[in-house]
């Protein structure tokens, strides 16, 4: 099984290892994770991140939906993404933005 690498840049959440492809959602639980979630469907903005430079190329890009959130929500904001409608495909560094 592949596994990717999820860090974040607010202290106090160590790095862990998940499965590549897995929902970001389903790993990215309160327990280890300053990331929250609310509808989980890509339509509240409350899981607003922002990717690493790197991860930003490499994670699939957000569909039209996605775009007009994260138009919304951070505007100019290139890595900012909704953590909801992200699979783990890549190593990535997140900033939880709420
Ligand atoms: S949890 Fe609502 S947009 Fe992600």
């Amino acid at each position: 099984m592949k596994t990717v690498r999820i860090s974040f840049n607010q202290d106090g959440f160590a790095p862990f290892e998940a499965k590549e492809g897995a929902e970001l959602s389903d790993v990215l639980d309160g327990t280890h994770s300053p990331v929250f979630f609310g509808c989980k469907t890509g339509n509240c903005g409350t899981c607003l991140i922002e990717l690493d430079p790197a991860a930003t190329e490499k994670m699939a890009p957000p569909s039209e939906d996605e775009k007009d959130l994260l138009d919304a929500l951070a505007p100019g904001r290139k890595g900012a993404r909704l953590a909801c409608q992200l699979k783990a495909q890549c190593d990535v560094t997140i900033s939880y933005l709420n």
